[in-house]
């Protein structure tokens, strides 16, 4: 008899560190449910929910409508991106339309601290968020009360633009805040992520990693984009 034929697991050792979330703002929304379901199928570890509401970014996009019929398709936690004035005012209806973390900007929540509370109360996981130009003191107070902190790579408002160089020294200096001030916390990033950016932010630090355009606009298909995204941030952190 030959030996026993081995089960191979490459990177099987970081796989679990990388989370995946594709961002429905670039799939095709006549097919929305079929292309969540495709995204669970291939791999996606969270569904991210871009909500804009015209006034805080220019774009207008989902509401607590459209997330509701996102948790009817998939059983993955809904991240959703709250890039509205006055977020507190939607709290309840996002966590009743079923999302498992809740992501405020810090630039509209003068209250942050009551804010994420509100959102720990409501049963869901709190994350902030700040814009490329914010700076990272506005994190250093409201560190330990969260679960996630959002680096944007992007100026919010739209899918498909260019990752901003100077975020990953920014990931890289928040990845060290939080090692000495709250641990538990995870580094996620939003705008331009593809399987280039990709290497810079997870050396960096990050680990929850949103992509639309490398993910649903992908030649070769959802799975595939999921596939390179993850492939590549494996190969980063195995060097
Ligand atoms: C931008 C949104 C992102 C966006 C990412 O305001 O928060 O989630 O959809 O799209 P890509 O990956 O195409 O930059
Ligand atoms: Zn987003």
């Amino acid at each position: 008899m030959g030996a026993e034929p081995r089960v191979r697991l490459p990177y099987c050792g970081v796989t679990a560190l990388i989370k995946i979330a594709p961002s429905i703002l670039s799939a095709d929304f006549a097919r929305l449910g079929e292309m969540v379901r495709e995204a669970e199928a291939g791999g996606a570890d969270y569904i991210h929910v871009d909500v804009m509401d015209g006034h805080f970014v220019p774009n207008i996009t989902i509401g607590p409508l459209v997330a509701g019929a996102v948790r009817q398709v998939t059983t993955l936690p809904m991240d959703v991106h709250l890039m509205i004035e006055a977020p507190e005012r939607y709290l309840e209806a996002f966590a009743r339309a079923g999302a498992s973390i809740l992501t405020v900007h810090v630039e509209t929540c003068p209250h942050l601290h009551r804010t994420v509370e509100q959102i720990r109360e409501l049963g869901v996981k709190p994350g902030v968020t700040l814009n490329p130009a914010t700076s990272l003191d506005t994190l250093f107070e409201i560190l330990p009360y969260v679960d996630q902190v959002l680096v944007m790579t992007v100026n919010p408002g739209f899918g498909g633009q260019s990752y901003i160089p100077t975020m990953t020294a920014k990931v890289a200096r928040l990845a060290s805040m939080i090692a000495a001030r709250a641990p538990h916390v995870e580094i996620e990033v939003d705008g331009g992520i593809d399987t280039d950016t990709v290497r810079a932010v997870v050396r960096a630090g990050a680990r929850v990693l949103v992509a639309g355009t490398a993910v649903f606009h992908h030649a070769e298909g959802i799975a595939a984009g999921i596939a390179a995204l993850r492939l590549a941030a494996q190969q980063t952190l195995s060097i």
